[in-house]
């Protein structure tokens, strides 16, 4: 047995529970994490717990990002798919990943966010107003899954026409990044290609005729030759993939979190501009939409009393950092009035790749929140309970229905 002086050995480390499948994701990995806060699976990749852990696990001095590893894995070597994850940078580390992310992040920052807001204020009012007399909404179909393709397209300058076709091919492509059956990967790498045709026809548009717009300032910051073309059309695929289905599950559970306390609820009523930013902080602390991250070590080190080899693959919990009690009080509680949250919201990652995204998706979900209890003062949950459930990246979320009128 290992004592004080000798780090145990990651063969030592609990194994990961099988799952009983009705219980809950955070109640499964309470228990877990009950056993320590290291855990392994039967193939020897770790899993970490307390967010106590993040600063070593998204340090590039101990880990890397994934890249086209864990595709391998899935028997997939070449095709859009393959080259989705070959070529973005959400899956590559150093220099390609810094050449790769920087004229994303110098056009895609902050001020530019701002700037957008009216229009995404004005997009949420046009979905969310006229149905405020409705008995039956399908949030996700009718305004949680638009809003995000609606908006990422009138960044990119979609033409309006081309917005239906523009929606269908994200959410089916978007299935490419998580495991799913063998047929639906053949779809949805179908769609990836066409995806990413359309997003070439798009920067050819722009390069002949620059407009002045967010692509048109991407492709002049894109220094000659510093990225291939097929780097900077993944780019772009990456863009309007990381926002999609994320921003679509937060909206909904957060409106089905709040219509769940009625007192929280009627707060954000009481004056939405002021209560809008603190309830999106915490619908994304209580349901976050990525439910673990993945790194390989690079180096060896010990954490939390274990020896790491290089080559071990981890995956950093978010679900249990964000409810870490060493950094949350009673990280049971959804209250939007909660003050300890992090500088950094561990739901949108850490290090490097964490998410460009942020400033948009916070805007996106403070004005359709704002909408909400603007338009909709009365509504209800109806139907089944929407549940989000998946430990492992993107998460998933059953339907809501919503009755806007009560
Ligand atoms: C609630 C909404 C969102 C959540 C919870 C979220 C979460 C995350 C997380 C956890 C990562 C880090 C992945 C990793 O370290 O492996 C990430 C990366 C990323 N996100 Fe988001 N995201 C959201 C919305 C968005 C939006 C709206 C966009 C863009 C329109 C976006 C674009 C990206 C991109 C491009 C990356 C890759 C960054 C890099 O690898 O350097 N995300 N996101």
């Amino acid at each position: 047995m290992p004592n004080d002086a000798t780090p145990a050995r990651i063969r030592d480390l609990p194994i990961i529970q099988p799952r009983v499948d009705q219980i809950d994701d955070h109640a499964f990995l309470a228990a877990q994490w009950a056993r320590g806060p290291l855990a392994r699976d039967s193939i020897g990749m770790v899993y970490s717990f307390p967010y106590g852990h993040w600063a070593v696990l998204f340090d590039d001095r101990y880990t890397r990002q994934i890249e086209t590893e864990g595709i391998r894995l899935r028997g997939i070597t070449e095709g859009p798919i393959f080259d989705f994850f070959a070529n973005s940078l959400l899956t590559s580390n150093a220099e390609r990943h810094r050449a790769r992310r920087t004229p994303l992040a110098r056009t895609f920052a902050f001020p530019m966010m701002k700037a957008l807001r009216p229009a995404v204020a004005a997009t949420a009012q046009a979905l969310i107003e006229p149905r405020a007399a409705s008995t039956h909404v399908d949030l996700l179909e009718e305004i949680a899954g638009p809003m995000p393709a609606l908006i990422i397209a009138r960044v990119l300058g979609v033409p309006e026409t081309d917005v239906p076709r523009f929606t269908r091919l994200v959410y089916s492509a978007i299935r490419a990044l998580a495991v799913r059956s063998d047929d639906v990967i053949r779809e949805a790498e179908a769609d990836m290609g066409m995806l990413t045709e359309y997003v070439s026809e798009l920067l050819a548009t722009r390069r002949a005729n620059p407009l002045g717009d967010f692509l048109s300032e991407f492709l002049a910051s894109v220094e000659e030759g510093a990225l291939s073309e097929n780097e900077i059309r993944i780019t772009i695929v990456t863009l309007i993939l990381g926002g999609s289905d994320t921003t679509r599950a937060s909206m909904a559970m957060t409106l089905a979190r709040l219509l769940q306390h009625p007192r929280q609820w009627a707060l954000l009523k009481s004056d939405p501009d002021r209560w809008k930013g603190p309830a999106v902080q915490e619908g994304l602390r209580f349901d976050p939409v990525v439910g673990s991250l993945g790194r390989i070590a690079v180096t060896e080190f010990e954490l939390a009393g274990t020896r790491i080899v290089p080559g071990t693959i981890f995956s950093p919990v978010v679900l249990t950092a964000l409810r870490d009690p060493a950094v949350y009080a009673d990280p049971e509680r959804f209250d939007i009035t909660r003050e300890d949250h992090p500088r950094y919201s561990p739901g949108f990652g850490s290090g490097a790749h964490r998410c460009l995204g942020e400033a948009l998706a916070r805007i996106e979900l403070e004005e359709a929140l704002a909408a909400f209890a603007r338009y909709w003062p009365d509504a209800q949950l109806s139907g089944p309970e929407p549940r989000m459930r998946g430990v492992s990246g993107t998460r998933g979320i059953s339907g809501m229905s919503v009755s806007p009128a009560g």
